[in-house]
């Protein structure tokens, strides 16, 4: 399976490796997980972009990091304040932040590498939905760009295929590699061998790229159907932000009413949002209410019924409020 995935990894996100340096797990947290306790002598202060997953959120805890969030710009995050932390590693999700939706610029992605070279420090590429980008030119990833082997590829299958497979993998770079070696009788291996196998076979019969392209494109029409119906709803105060890539997006609402009773009003509607400031590392006073939409698991009518709901559910809040 690890040659097959160097090699879709190689045509997908131009990643350049040797089947060798990919370790399977068993979900990105599991992936996490090992890669952390391979980095932590390394690494006593680790960067991050200011808002994670909540997952990375709990790694970051318990691993004790000296954890140095970074502000997002639109382009990703501020190089500057990366500079000034002195961190030994640093984590990103470039393709499509999550969950604020950016990516890393072109420039940026080339400071960061000099970054990485200069300090000896890594980079965490966290590349978790990196296949499905709508428009603008494909963005390679920042490990397709490392010639120093800085950068450390994190990928997982639940977005391509489902989560309950809980496939995942790490791209190692030779030092870390030797270390992983050194020490593999100690890591349990907890992706399901019968699963890894299925993803062999179902890769090397090529039903697996025809099934991605195939969901490029469902998730594509999905994600149009949540554009425009967002687009055809809401005034122009709700901003529409991070809708180039991935199976969400974010809408930042200028009112009268917080994140959590945009979140609480939706759920009384039975639509499921997700407040944006709960990913974030520190608390952020000046945002506007910002909301996440996934749409990956839902068809095209539900989504558009969704946010008619969702429309519905903003306005008789207001008219309560009056
Ligand atoms: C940033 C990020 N990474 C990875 C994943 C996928 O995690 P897993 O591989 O554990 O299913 C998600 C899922 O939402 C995510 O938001």
């Amino acid at each position: 399976m690890r040659a097959e995935i160097a090699a879709y990894l190689h045509h997908m996100r131009g990643v350049r490796c040797q089947p060798e340096q990919i370790v399977v797990g068993a979900g990105t947290y599991h992936s996490l997980d090992l890669l952390f306790q391979l980095l932590r002598e390394d690494v006593v202060c680790m960067a991050s972009e200011e808002a994670v997953n909540d997952g990375v959120k709990a790694l970051f805890g318990q691993f004790r990091f000296d954890c140095r969030p970074l502000r997002l710009e639109s382009d990703g995050i501020c190089l500057e304040e990366l500079q000034a932390t002195g961190a030994q590693a640093v984590y990103v999700t470039p393709s499509h932040q999550f969950p604020y939706g950016m990516t890393l610029s072109a420039g940026k992605r080339l400071k960061l590498l000099q970054w990485a070279k200069e300090r000896r420090a890594y980079i965490v590429e966290n590349d978790y939905d990196g296949e499905f980008r709508y428009s603008g030119r494909p963005i390679p990833s920042l490990q397709s760009l490392d010639d120093d082997g800085r950068v450390i590829y994190v990928g997982t299958f639940s977005r391509a295929l489902t989560p309950a497979f809980r496939l995942s993998y790490l791209v190692l770079p030779p030092a870390l590699l030797a270390r992983f070696r050194s020490r593999r009788h100690s890591y349990d291996q907890l992706a399901s061998p019968i699963f890894q196998m299925t993803q062999q076979l179902f890769m090397q019969s090529g039903d697996f790229g025809r099934h991605m392209r195939k969901m490029r494109s469902v998730y594509h029409k999905k994600r149009d159907a949540l554009l425009y119906a967002v687009r055809d709803t809401f005034p122009a105060g709700v901003e529409m932000i991070g809708a180039d890539s991935g199976l969400h997006l974010l809408l930042r609402v200028r009112g009268e009413k917080d994140e959590a009773e945009l979140v609480r009003a939706a759920a009384r509607e039975g639509v499921g949002i997700y407040p944006a400031s709960a990913y974030r590392l520190r608390s952020e006073a000046d945002e506007a209410p910002t909301v996440l939409l996934g749409f990956g698991g839902l068809s095209e009518a539900d989504i558009r019924e969704g946010v008619r709901l969702l429309a519905r559910a903003w306005k008789m809040e207001s008219s309560l409020n009056k």
